[in-house]
């Protein structure tokens, strides 16, 4: 049996009204009609706009207060509250705290109550998965890499133990064997990309390597395997190819092409901050195509409406941003490819990732997120994807995000709306101005509904 959380409403009109959760997810409650839990003002009185979110992960549950005008309680303690001179639209001066929640315990905003009941009959993983492992296809011969000292003292224990492993024939560890590490790419919040080196076949490949930061679950495993398989399925030009993945040690690996010439932060960074029309729009089309395709092929294993989990049409991303869109050329033509399609939400959703959806910092992704990501967080739908592609353009082009940041991201993803790109800069063709600020429309809802239709539009702009 999956951990459960149960929300009970115990004061006023909805007394005994419930909400049980079985999955992560974000929940949001506040007096807005687009919170996840809207509380009617003629109901329940003193509850602000956005009053608090719920970082649910059963059975861990996580509150957090969104500056309310009149604070979040808990078991009648104060947890939050913005200060009584600050309006709500106001930049908070730091990030707002965040607490763990217990079974019993009980959140008072305004005069509603509710009450936390937890269940938890999990079944701790007791062997590793994906004994069967594909080894991957070698590319292009390449010449043997040899990492220098610089370069091998960045490699992390973690990583260093699995090829070490994999090379002494650990079964779950068989994809490894016979690769090298040659060097560190990259960091985030749950891992590392290495770059390795096959030493037979001398094929390259990018190793990202995901710690789960939460108890080994087998349930949780298993999801975010399945999304990875997901994910494998997906080939197309524009979109990196997954080459094979396995679980050992307690972490996940998945093998996937590399890209030497990295990613569109890379390029923006060697460009003195910003891309050139031509260029920003000839990487935006790219992605847009393999978003497209993204979102209309079959996959093994989506979960449907009645709850079941089976073959569907559709993967979304979820966290695009100009880190996930990887370059190489072919023929001096630079190609663009769509990296890590729905890995890190599918990690977050699967519950294993321990940052929470609320303690999301500016290097993370509610910079390139709509609105509607943060309020309806299972609900969205390919559009959520089409306006982080329209934000990856605005980045590329002005160097500056859609929408101003301060110290609450959370709040400023829902209170202040994108800002007219000829606003950061007025050298933006207003053709395409036009279509870029309609694609970051997002209220009522996002104006693109797919990417063939925000491509259409930009194509249509420029000729
Ligand atoms: N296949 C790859 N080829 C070359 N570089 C890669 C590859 N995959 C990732 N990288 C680079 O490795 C670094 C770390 O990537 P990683 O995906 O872990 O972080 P991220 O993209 O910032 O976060 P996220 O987990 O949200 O995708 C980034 O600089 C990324 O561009
Ligand atoms: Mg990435």
């Amino acid at each position: 049996m999956q951990a459960t959380i149960t929300l009970t409403i115990t004061t006023g009109k909805l007394a005994g009204k419930t909400y049980t959760f079985d999955q992560r997810t974000n929940f949001i409650l506040g007096r807005s009609d687009d919170c996840d839990l809207s509380i009617p003002d003629e109901f329940y009185r003193r509850v602000s706009r956005y009053h608090c979110v719920l970082d649910i992960n059963p059975p861990e549950i996580k509150i957090k207060d969104l500056g309310s005008l009149n604070g979040t309680y808990i078991n009648k303690h104060k947890i939050g509250q913005r200060e009584s001179n600050q309006a709500a639209k106001d930049t908070i001066s730091s990030e707002l705290p965040e607490y763990e929640l217990k079974d019993g315990d009980e959140i008072t905003l305004g005069d509603m109550v509710l009450r936390v009941t937890i269940e938890n009959n999990v079944k701790v993983n007791s062997h590793d998965q994906n004994d069967q492992v594909a080894l991957p296809k070698p590319n292009n011969y390449q010449p043997k890499l040899k990492p220098n000292n610089t370069e091998t003292a960045k490699i992390s224990n973690v990583a260093k133990t699995l090829i070490k492993l994999a090379n002494e024939d650990n079964k779950n560890l068989a994809l490894l064997c016979n690769y090298e590490l040659i060097k560190l790419i990259g960091k985030n919040s749950f891992g590392e990309v290495y770059l390795v080196q096959h030493n037979q076949t001398r094929a390259t490949a990018a190793l990202k390597i995901m710690i789960p930061s939460v108890v080994e679950e087998e349930s949780r495993i298993k999801k975010f395997a399945q999304e990875i398989e997901n994910l494998q399925t997906l080939k197309h030009p524009h979109i990196v190819d997954i080459l094979g993945y396995g679980y050992g040690e307690k972490v996940f690996f998945i093998l996937m092409e590399y890209h030497k010439l990295g990613n569109v932060c890379n390029l923006m960074k060697q460009l003195g901050g910003k891309i050139p029309v031509p260029m920003a729009l000839g990487i935006i089309l790219q992605v847009l195509d393999g978003l497209n395709y993204a979102h209309s092929q079959e996959v093994p294993y989506i979960k449907l409406a009645n709850g079941n989990v089976n073959k569907g049409k559709g993967l979304l991303h979820r966290n695009l941003k100009p880190d996930n869109i990887l370059l190489s050329t072919i023929n001096r033509k630079l190609v663009a490819k769509v990296s890590d399609h729905g890995l890190a939400k599918s990690f977050y959703i699967a519950g294993l990732s321990g940052q929470a959806v609320t303690k999301i910092k500016k290097d993370g992704e509610p910079l390139f997120i709509p609105r509607q990501q943060v309020l309806k967080f299972q609900e969205c739908k390919p559009d959520v994807d089409v306006w982080a592609s329209a934000a990856c353009l605005y980045n590329m082009l002005t160097g500056c995000l859609p929408r101003d940041f301060g110290n609450e991201p959370w709040l400023d993803v829902l209170q202040n709306d994108p800002v007219p790109i000829r606003q950061r800069d007025d050298s933006i063709p207003t053709r395409l101005a036009e279509v870029i600020d309609l694609a970051l429309v997002e209220k009522p809802h996002i104006h693109f509904q797919s990417a063939a239709a925000f491509k259409q539009a930009l194509v249509e702009s420029i000729t």
